[in-house]
């Protein structure tokens, strides 16, 4: 039995801002059966109410240059994971997540102190899988500045993208005086980008295997289009690179148990699912009409998320017989638009600002269609949990959402929702109106693509397999 140890900025049950937390709080259990999984993540301000008898495993003091501060690592089990969390009060302990100016140093801290704890505390780790920037110079760290301690040496490292947009960028200073590395490490290339240093790039050069989060991202971050910049390093090492789509936690996401909406249903009892969307139209100021199409967006406002798309199309939508209801923060003119656009629609059109997990829950069982037309998405959750809810995702073929979403064929009643080529207004409203005229007159076939999108398997089954051969292969 191999041990793993995750390394990741957020995982659920304890903090979340996106998909990156679903899939580290899941992927670990579906692994669970043949590997012991464990979890390393910050002890963050919103982590602490949510301990329960966390004890203190190891106390230390991470010196660099610019960092002389004691690391605290805590650690609590969670339905058979052990969860490690990294305490600092001053780097961690504050309202969000991420966007700090001082970002380099936290999370130089994090890499640091992450490998400074499996020196210290010999848990055996043989594979260390880190995710996204925020773990990016883990696998540097591991292979090259503490190579020599016995509890690293053997120590095998996958990286998983799960978003190359963001890719840590910071000064030359944070190298050198918050990670400590030797001029010859900085300046042989390997993490160098522009003026500065890129914990991405960093982790795509020094990972043994790297990964991501669905096969059409893994070739689409091969070009420059959505490369990032980083195309050419990742091409370097495209022979180690796996494309493995996402799955979801189907026990937690599951309508016909989920203690977040009030009718549960499944695909034999479908017929309720339209009470959910009564009471969603209530609580959010919507007209209670169960026969008009309600169309939903769970998201982070954002430009990868296509939002504007359905901001400028909002008079060509709402000119359809349709209600919108939007939950999600983000970019300030995304979410003014929308606020605006209530005004205008009063009555059709709801907006919701903020993360809210119980109302996310509801508009995925309340709605007819999820709207996603991302210009990219590494993997995308919504549009499966969506499915899953018998909720049809209208989304754009790209990443994660060309694989997961079965587009509608009306000659062979095949499809588990509608997708759309170009990044246009005019192709999300050609795909939509097609969707909206099937729901109102072709009730039966629509039944029927619920029913088939309610039947995939989003479970992490097929994916967690993948997985376990990338480890066997290290
Ligand atoms: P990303 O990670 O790029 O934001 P994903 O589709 O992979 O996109 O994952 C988004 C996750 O976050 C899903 O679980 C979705 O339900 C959830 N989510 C997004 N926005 C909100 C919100 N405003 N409130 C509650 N949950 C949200
Ligand atoms: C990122 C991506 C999203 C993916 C998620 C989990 O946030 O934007 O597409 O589903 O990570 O892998």
């Amino acid at each position: 039995m191999k041990h793993i140890l995750f390394v990741a900025s957020e995982s659920l049950p304890f903090v979340k801002t996106g998909g990156l937390a679903d899939v580290v709080g899941s992927l670990p259990q579906a692994l669970s059966s043949k590997n012991r999984v464990s979890v390393f993540i910050p002890l963050y301000q919103s982590v602490i109410a949510k301990l329960k008898d966390a004890k203190p495993v190891v106390t230390f003091t991470v010196n660099t240059p610019c960092i002389n501060q004691v690391a605290t690592i805590l650690k609590q089990t969670h339905d058979g994971i052990d969860f490690y969390f990294l305490q600092h009060q001053g780097y961690f302990e504050r309202d969000g997540l991420y966007g700090y100016p001082d970002d380099g140093e936290r999370f130089s801290f994090f890499n640091l102190a992450c490998a400074m704890f499996i020196e210290k505390v010999n848990l055996s780790v043989d594979i260390i899988h880190s995710h996204d920037w925020h773990a990016g110079m883990i696998p540097l760290l591991s292979r090259v500045v503490f190579k020599h301690h016995p509890n690293h040496k053997n120590i095998k490292h996958v990286f998983t993208i799960h978003n190359l947009a963001y890719q840590g960028q910071f000064p030359l200073s944070v190298a050198k005086d918050c990670l400590g590395l030797s001029d010859q490490i900085i300046n042989d290339g390997s993490i160098r980008f522009d003026d500065g240093i890129n914990f991405m790039k960093s982790a795509i050069v020094y990972a043994h295997k790297v990964t991501t989060v669905s096969p059409s991202y893994a070739q689409e971050i091969l070009g420059l289009s959505f490369g990032e910049r980083l195309h050419e390093v990742l091409r370097l090492r495209q022979y180690d690179l796996y494309g493995i789509l996402n799955g979801i936690d189907t026990k937690f996401w599951d309508p016909s148990s989920d203690p977040l909406i009030k009718h549960h249903y499944d695909v034999e009892t479908l017929d309720n699912k339209v009470k959910n969307k009564l009471e969603l139209q209530r609580k959010c100021g919507l007209k209670p009409t169960e026969n008009t199409l309600l169309l939903g967006v769970v998201s982070r406002l954002t430009w990868q998320k296509g939002i504007h798309l359905i901001l400028d199309q909002m008079a060509d939508i709402m000119g359809l017989d349709v209600q919108l209801i939007v939950l999600g923060s983000g970019e300030a003119h995304l979410e003014h638009g929308f606020r605006h656009m209530v005004e205008k629609y009063y009555g059709r059109l709801a907006y919701v600002a903020g993360y809210n997990e119980p109302l996310a829950h509801e508009i995925y069982a309340g709605c007819d269609l999820l709207l996603m037309p991302s210009l990219f998405e590494p993997c995308g959750l919504s549009q499966m949990i969506a499915m899953r809810y018998g909720t049809l995702p209208v989304v754009r073929e790209v990443g994660g959402l060309r694989d997961s979403v079965m587009p509608y064929n009306s000659e062979t009643q095949e499809g588990t929702g509608f997708s759309f080529k170009e990044f246009t207004t005019s192709d999300l409203y050609h795909v939509l109106r097609m969707a909206v005229y099937l729901y109102y007159h072709y009730p039966i076939e629509f039944e029927q693509t619920q029913r088939n999108a309610m039947s995939v398997d989003f479970s992490w089954a097929l994916s967690s397999e993948q997985y376990a051969k990338v480890y066997d292969s290290l």
